[in-house]
């Protein structure tokens, strides 16, 4: 049995055509039949009705198993993802109606018919209900470029169009290869506005800068840059961000070079979205939904997988209404690629449901981690917080410290998920350290709002490490950023270490001095190991002794004592006297005062 869902905006779609839709479910391919004429009809027929996109997704026994509704923004994906091995077809293919007359494939259906492994993807042209025409996509077999195949178009259900089953039984077992590199297939042209040219760094102005470090961002999520465009105008336009003339200057260098996908440095309203994709014909997405990509790839623990979710789920809803209405998203590649892989229910009651039960999850693994800072706190050891700019050195300068294995790369964002360690910083000196997600310019605010939990680890830490990459020629405006977020943040009232890292890559005369600040500074590398035994040295004279060594005569009478000291310190050494048990003991300092009228005398 097939369970009966439909997905995407069910709004407003009147019960009997809902009915129709499930009916759809009843459909079968015939063997070697790629598409039913009777579904193509009845979607055509019912395109026209609810006036959307409708997509079938059909197994290769010819079953229905999904239809997503929606116009293009919130038709969502069927869980299709790792039904089969990584590198095959998912042996799903997709079957979908353009509303606006034509079954001409957009480049948002080449990338999903890639991203998604589909074995094809066919859509159908609707014009008052009858069909137009009809293109199908096929994966190319491996070695013969990155573009697909199109086929199309026909105009019958039946023939031409059968041959289609046969030949994506044979891609099946030449595309084995094809999807190595699926994720770094999204070609895309950054794009930035520069209101006032800020300062000149290297050459380069701010906005410059900015777009250096968004490719670094879409290098980390797998995009392929091929260009950049910075436009320098006084303010942003309210319909296309840019202006139209560069919106569509920008159109025509993406033709000539290829690209796919265009990444706007900045966040974009949903109408801005939708103007500049039914303008360019190409997907778009900003900094913020390149970030929570990132994020969503990279979470590994529950919290941050939940945390990131409702982020992007935040992010979304207010832009539902404004994505591409011409351009059928059915997904796959940056911007749409969700948590866990999880079908994400996009109709915006779903969405707002899924809020409030992400939220109550949350609330819970935050009242558990709650406690276990509490009991953390009890053992009263000091917790020591790494903060920095991302890609500071964090996680290698964790490593450094405590001889741990913390994944590092780099890669923006490795770190996403708190990691706690213990550091011994001498005999009677330990401390925990924690390793935090790595902080950015125009961090998404939603971000800072989901992560707060996690970065609670960073606001409860009594002292902070702050590591800077100090071979960065932008390392002052990074400490800023950091610095301005710590503050939001409320954790800037705490002792702050700086450690300026990386020193192994920086010349004599590059040497930037952060002292004036008033914080204590260290000059590391986390790589050489260089500049770490000072660092420990320094960490622990901030830190309080936590422990005193004592000498203790417990009476025999006085049977507590030694259950006191085994309790709440440790035994060095011990000896039974006539007098009673000589102790020689480890405590913790605020305990030794109870027992401190034992101290025996030399
Ligand atoms: P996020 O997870 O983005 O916050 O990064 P992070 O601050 O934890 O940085 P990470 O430790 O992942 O290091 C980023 C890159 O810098 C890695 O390639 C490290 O090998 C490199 N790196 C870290 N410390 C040093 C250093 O002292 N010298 C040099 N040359 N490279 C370093």
């Amino acid at each position: 049995m097939v369970e009966i869902i439909i997905d995407g905006n069910m709004d407003s779609v009147k019960e009997s055509v809902r009915a129709e839709l499930e009916a759809l479910y009843d459909i079968k391919a015939e063997d070697g039949e790629f598409l039913p004429e009777e579904l193509a009809k009845r979607l055509a027929f019912l395109t026209e009705k609810i006036n959307r996109e409708i997509a079938v997704y059909m197994n290769r026994r010819g079953q229905v198993v999904d239809i997503s509704v929606g116009d293009s923004s919130t038709v969502s994906l069927p869980q299709i993802e790792g039904r089969r091995g990584f590198f095959r077809l998912s042996g799903i293919r997709c079957i979908h109606t353009h509303p606006n007359g034509t079954g001409l494939l957009s480049a948002v259906d080449l990338n999903s018919l890639i991203n998604l492994k589909l074995d094809a993807i066919a859509a159908i042209g609707v014009d008052n209900g009858q069909i137009t025409d009809i293109y199908a996509a096929l994966p190319l077999p491996e070695g013969e470029g990155t573009v697909p195949e199109i086929y199309g178009p026909f105009y019958y259900c039946h023939g031409e169009i059968d041959e289609l089953t046969r030949l994506v039984s044979e891609r099946d077992k030449q595309t084995k290869n094809l999807f190595e590199n699926a994720q770094d297939r999204e070609k895309a042209i950054l794009v930035g506005l520069e209101t006032n040219k800020g300062r000149n760094i290297g050459g380069k102005s701010e906005g410059q800068r900015l777009l250096d470090e968004l490719e670094e961002l879409a290098v980390t999520a797998g995009v392929t840059v091929l260009d950049k465009v910075l436009q320098r105008k006084n303010r942003e336009d309210p319909a296309f961000f840019l202006g139209k003339g560069k919106i569509m200057e920008i159109n025509l260098l993406r033709q000539a070079i290829g690209a796919d996908l265009l990444i706007f440095d900045d966040e974009l309203s949903g109408a801005q979205i939708r103007n500049i994709e039914e303008a360019t014909g190409v997907k778009v997405i900003d900094r913020t939904t390149l970030i929570l990509d990132i994020f969503a790839q990279r979470a590994r623990s529950l919290e941050g997988k939940l945390q990131v979710e409702l982020a992007q789920l935040k992010y979304r809803l207010p832009r539902l209404t404004g994505m591409g209405n011409q351009l059928s998203r059915l997904g796959g590649g940056i911007g749409t690629r969700g948590p866990g892989e999880k079908k994400l229910e996009t109709d915006r009651r779903h969405i707002r449901k899924r809020i409030s039960t992400l939220e109550n999850e949350l609330s819970e693994l935050l009242k558990r981690r709650s406690l276990m800072r509490e009991s953390r706190k009890k053992n009263d050891l000091p917790v020591i917080a790494l903060v920095g700019y991302t890609n500071a050195g964090k996680s290698t300068l964790m490593n450094a410290l405590c001889g741990s294995d913390v994944f590092a790369e780099d890669k923006l964002f490795a770190t996403l998920d708190p990691t706690i360690r213990k550091l011994q910083l001498s005999d009677n000196k330990k401390a925990l350290l924690v390793d935090t997600v790595g902080f950015i310019r125009k961090l998404p605010h939603d971000l800072v709002e989901a992560f707060k939990s996690t970065l609670e680890e960073t606001i409860s830490a009594d002292i902070l490490l702050h590591v800077v990459d100090s071979s960065s020629e932008e390392a002052d405006i990074q400490i800023s950023v950091v610095n301005e977020i710590l503050n939001n943040l409320g954790a800037l009232n705490k002792p702050v270490i700086m450690v300026l890292n990386k020193t192994d890559l920086i010349t004599e005369e590059f040497r930037i001095s952060y002292r004036s600040n008033g914080y204590k500074s260290y000059e590391v590398s986390a790589i050489t190991g260089n500049g770490i035994q000072e660092l420990l040295s320094g960490i622990a004279d901030m830190i309080v002794p936590q422990e005193i060594m004592l000498e203790i005569l417990a009476p025999y009478d006085e049977g507590w004592v030694m259950t006191y000291i085994y309790d709440s310190g440790k035994v060095i050494e011990s000896e039974y006297l006539n007098e009673g048990i000589r102790v020689k003991t480890l405590i913790r300092a605020e305990k030794a005062d109870r027992i401190r009228k034992y101290i025996a005398v030399k």
